[in-house]
């Protein structure tokens, strides 16, 4: 449709001119800024197996450079506190977190010593919905969210995630058994699969119903650069065209069990509101390779290389690098305007008052499109919500805006040594050279 065409267009041109074509090396995160709020997000870049569609940084699992990799990990996470972070929230994220479980609890344990009392949230993939991965979690996390994509054997075959992370009838199991275990229990699917019919979209919705999870999050497939050929080859090619429709059976289909968060996350009716962090906290730091962190209007990236991270954090460095070019006021506020209406409501009053100029002037195009597409379904003094149409272009925006941080990522891999490239997009077997990326070099 020619609205989501246009704004797809307008995304990506005003953010082309916000995202540096050449990221500029730092030599450290900066410090806080006195009354904001963040969150800490640590990255694990490891998995069993490698999804063909996926773009974030992630390597072939091997316990030796993993173990390390952890250390550095928490090395850097007192570096950020010596900066004089405070915290109320930590995300790990991935890769896979639980992919050794005690190293995950040291890093959370860690966290709570450096910076108190926090809620703990992490990720992790159906095989290890298990009681030797969960038993040690379960004081310490009070959101896990699990990566399923689809209930469809023949789906998670083409992903290549039916031999390693179990069959659907195997995860539904699964995670009916972590019923009540964690505060939160999210369940990560992705829509738009090219050989996804609508059928099996309608089944994959009832499957999440059946799972009693009190979350889910739909994201529309989204195919990066760097990923597009792995894609064809296995799902197939991504189709655009269709994904307002698919969009529209989700949001019909699962009106009966759950409300909507966010653009693309469902909470189930009755369960409270459980929000996506990205949402609650608009600045965060991120630790890791392959980490972004968005402070004082600009977005950083920590290394893809695990070989130079873990040599930086030796050396009392953090490797990373300014990704964006501009942090005007313009660029500001479109990214509360995105973020906020990503998460379905923009508090007008607060955007004035942090920016000194109302919404209406500040981003006359931005909301004369939202209106001529009918987007908006509230515009008081106070607030803005949206119709179903603008919840629509709000996942067309925010799905533009990962393909631009995931061009980030492809100039960031495109910098990799060619052991450690090989490894990003080899063939993905877990073991596999990863022991020797020789970390002392
Ligand atoms: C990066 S993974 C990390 C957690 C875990 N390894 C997993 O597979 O869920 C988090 C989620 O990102 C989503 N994701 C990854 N690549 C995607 C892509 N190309 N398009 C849409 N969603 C994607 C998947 O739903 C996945 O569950
Ligand atoms: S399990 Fe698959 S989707 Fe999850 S981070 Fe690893 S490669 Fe990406």
């Amino acid at each position: 449709m020619i609205s989501e065409r246009l704004l797809s267009t307008a995304v990506r041109s005003t953010q082309a001119r916000y995202f540096a074509r050449t990221p500029r090396s730092v030599e450290s995160l900066p410090g806080p800024e006195p009354g904001k709020q963040y969150l800490l997000y640590a990255h694990v870049p490891f998995c069993e197996r490698l999804c063909p569609y996926c773009s974030f940084n992630r390597f072939p699992f091997s316990e030796e450079t993993a173990r390390k990799y952890f250390g550095s990990l928490r090395e850097q996470m007192r570096m950020v506190a010596r900066l004089g972070y405070e915290f109320g929230a930590l995300y790990v994220g991935g890769g896979t977190p639980t992919i050794l479980v005690d190293e995950l609890c040291a890093t959370i344990d860690l966290a709570r010593e450096l910076f108190g009392e926090l809620e703990v949230s992490t990720e992790t993939n159906p095989n290890h919905l298990i009681p030797e991965v969960l038993e040690p979690l379960k004081d310490r996390v009070q959101r896990m969210s699990v990566g399923v994509q689809s209930f469809d054997d023949d789906l998670l075959k083409q992903m290549d995630r039916y031999d390693k992370y179990g069959s659907g009838a195997e995860i539904l199991e699964r995670i009916r058994l972590v019923e009540g275990f964690f505060h939160s229990l999210n369940v990560d699917m992705i829509f738009n699969f090219p050989s996804q019919t609508e059928a099996v979209l309608r089944r994959d919705v009832e499957m999440v119903k059946a799972s009693r999870c009190n979350q889910t999050t739909f994201y529309p497939l989204m195919a990066s650069s760097a990923v597009e050929k792995s894609l064809r080859s296995t799902v197939g090619m991504v189709d655009y065209d269709r994904e307002a429709r698919y969009y529209k059976i989700l949001v019909d289909e699962l009106a009966d069990t759950f409300e909507l968060s966010t653009a693309w996350t469902f909470s189930r009716t009755g369960g409270g509101m459980i929000d996506e962090y990205i949402v609650d906290y608009e600045e965060y730091v991120g630790i890791g390779s392959g980490a972004f962190s968005y402070l004082g209007g600009d977005i950083y990236l920590t290394t893809f290389s695990l070989r130079d991270y873990s040599a930086a954090i030796a050396e009392g460095r953090m490797p990373v690098a300014v990704g964006s070019a501009d942090n005007g006021l313009g660029n500001r506020m479109r990214y509360r305007f995105l973020m906020d209406l990503f998460g379905l409501r923009l508090d007008k009053k607060k955007f004035e008052e942090d920016f000194g100029v109302s919404v209406e002037r500040g981003l006359w195009k931005e909301m004369l499109f939202f209106r001529t597409f009918g987007g908006f379904a509230t515009g008081t003094d106070e607030e803005l919500t949206l119709t179903e149409r603008g919840r629509y272009l709000t996942v067309v925006m925010q799905r533009s805006m990962f393909a631009h941080l995931n061009s980030l990522r492809d100039t960031a891999r495109n910098a990799l040594a060619p052991d450690e490239r090989r490894l990003l997009f080899g063939d993905g077997a877990a073991g596999c050279e990863a022991g020797g990326h020789d970390e002392s070099a």
